[in-house]
């Protein structure tokens, strides 16, 4: 991280920072609130929060993968959105983004607590979005399909694969705010998809 901060600050000229953290305990350390307070000390702060797991163990009823799956994927992230939203707010300008699933409109016996935790954040950063963008602070939850990176290696995927790098410049291009999709033809499935009655949805071969 430390080299790759420092590549980045040579190349495009902006200050970057990076935060060690580990769920499943989402409790933040000195360190990475010292670190948000640096970040927030920017012209325009930006947050990205990709932290974010699966596992072959949420499968079906499993009560020991609840919490550590919720941990990684929404207490984590939310309680950083929260962290340094607070400190965006007080300045009046910055930018977080935090990284959700099209599994969050779809969910399935495979990755039930991962849908369940990302779902969980997306409604956070609804809120949060509700109180921080009057004050001029932009909150995005990106929605991603299937990504080409190690969280879907091996998997048996139907859907078009996309191109990390993709991802990236997509996040970064764009003034991003509210619940985006990327690819974009998500957002077309998961609307039928959250609305779908049961009799059909539960029919539905994913
Ligand atoms: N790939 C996909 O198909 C796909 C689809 C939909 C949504 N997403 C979402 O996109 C985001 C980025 O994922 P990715 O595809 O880039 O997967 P990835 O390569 O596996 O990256 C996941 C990131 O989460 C961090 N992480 C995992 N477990 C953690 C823990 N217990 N505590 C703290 N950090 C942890 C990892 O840190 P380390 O590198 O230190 O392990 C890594 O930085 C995630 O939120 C994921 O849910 C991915």
């Amino acid at each position: 991280m430390r080299a790759t901060a420092a590549d980045m600050e040579v190349r495009f000229g902006f200050r970057a920072h990076w935060l060690v953290t580990t769920s499943p305990s989402p409790a933040l350390s000195q360190t990475t609130c010292w670190n948000g307070a640096r970040v927030c000390s920017g012209t325009w702060p930006s947050v990205f929060v990709p932290a974010g797991a699966v596992s072959d163990e949420d499968y079906g009823p499993n009560p020991d993968i609840v919490a550590p799956i919720a941990a990684v994927n929404y207490l984590g992230p939310a309680r950083i959105a929260a962290t340094f939203g607070r400190a965006m707010r007080s300045r009046g300008a910055g930018q977080v983004i935090l990284f959700s699933s099209i599994a969050a409109a779809a969910p399935r016996g495979r990755n039930v607590a991962y849908s369940a935790a990302k779902a969980a954040l997306e409604i956070y950063a609804r809120g949060l979005r509700k109180e921080l963008e009057p004050k001029g602070v932009r909150l995005a939850v990106i929605a991603l399909g299937y990504v080409d990176t190690r969280l879907s290696f091996g998997m048996k995927l139907r859907f078009p694969v996309a191109d990390p790098d993709a991802v990236g410049e997509y996040v970064v291009s764009r003034r991003l705010h509210g619940r985006c999709h990327y690819p974009r033809f998500w957002w077309w499935i998961t609307l039928v998809l959250r609305h779908l009655p049961w009799p059909i949805y539960r029919r539905m071969p994913f």
